[in-house]
């Protein structure tokens, strides 16, 4: 059962959840308990509803995404970090439990970044993303964790003394291939810019560039993570091979999650 808010009544609850459920929110309960939560006025409550009802993502509408336990804001035209990421980031701290130079690269809210430093505590953390709505978004989950955000396309934006250092270089690039994207929900659709979905004809265009250049900037021992679809994962293996790295790939069914790991020998 979501909590119940204190300053509305059984009933008020009872209404968002048949609007929520008559806009087709499947976890109609559990959104209407989030929202409830959020709102300290009727004025606010009716104004996040009505969001919701006109399909602007829950996330979207409460202004924070959960990431590993953390609150991860988010604000709109920026991607909202999915669940599934979060098996990336278990891989990576899996491999390189004592990193000390994190990347988040094509960062987004930085809901990766700032998951990693918390969990591995005292890194240099860097983050970066070409889209100037997600690099200010990035700065405020970031900024949490002491770590850094540059805005640039991938490297180029990263600070040239990082070349050689990166014990984790995380990558949750745009990977969906480009005659797909008008197939995904129209939550991501509409809501979420063509710069993070996109990955090109087969979805693997900005994976290859990151794997092509990531020993230049991986520690040796240093590892590259990235998530990409199951029917991707034979050729962003080869990928990562054909740029030198020794790669693998994990996958977890439960949450559809693909990893593939590549480390800098
Ligand atoms: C799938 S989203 C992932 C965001 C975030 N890492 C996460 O997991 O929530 C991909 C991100 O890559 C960024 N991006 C796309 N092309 C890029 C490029 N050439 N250089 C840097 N960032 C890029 C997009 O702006 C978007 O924020």
């Amino acid at each position: 059962m979501p909590p119940f808010s204190p300053p509305f009544s059984p009933s008020v609850r009872d209404s968002v959840v048949a609007a929520l459920r008559a806009a087709g929110c499947v976890f109609a309960e559990d959104e209407a308990g989030l929202i409830l939560a959020a709102a300290r006025t009727p004025q606010e409550l009716s104004g996040l509803v009505d969001r919701r009802v006109s399909g602007l993502p829950l996330e979207l509408v409460l202004g924070w995404a959960e990431f590993r336990g953390l609150r991860i804001t988010v604000e709109p035209g920026v991607f909202v970090p999915r669940r599934r990421t979060e098996f990336l980031v278990e891989q990576a701290l899996a491999q390189a439990p004592r990193a000390s130079v994190v990347v988040d690269l094509c960062c987004g809210s930085g809901a990766v970044g700032t998951a990693l430093a918390t969990a591995l505590g005292d890194v240099e953390l860097h983050a970066a993303d070409i889209d100037p709505a997600a690099v200010r978004c990035a700065r405020r989950n970031v900024a949490g964790v002491g770590g850094h955000v540059h805005a640039g396309d991938l490297y180029e934006a990263l600070p040239a003394d990082l070349r050689g250092r990166i014990d984790i270089l995380a990558a949750n690039v745009p990977y969906v291939p480009t005659g797909e994207v008008a197939l995904l929900p129209a939550e991501a659709r509409d809501h979420e810019p063509l710069v993070a979905l996109d990955g090109g004809g087969d979805g693997l265009d900005v994976l290859r560039r990151v794997a092509v250049e990531a020993p230049r900037w991986l520690a040796p021992g240093g590892c590259l993570l990235v998530e990409t679809s199951a029917a991707q994962a034979p050729a962003a293996v080869e990928a990562f091979t054909g740029s030198g790295l020794t790669a693998r790939l994990a996958t977890d069914d439960e949450r559809y999650a693909n990893v593939v790991i590549g480390v800098r020998p």
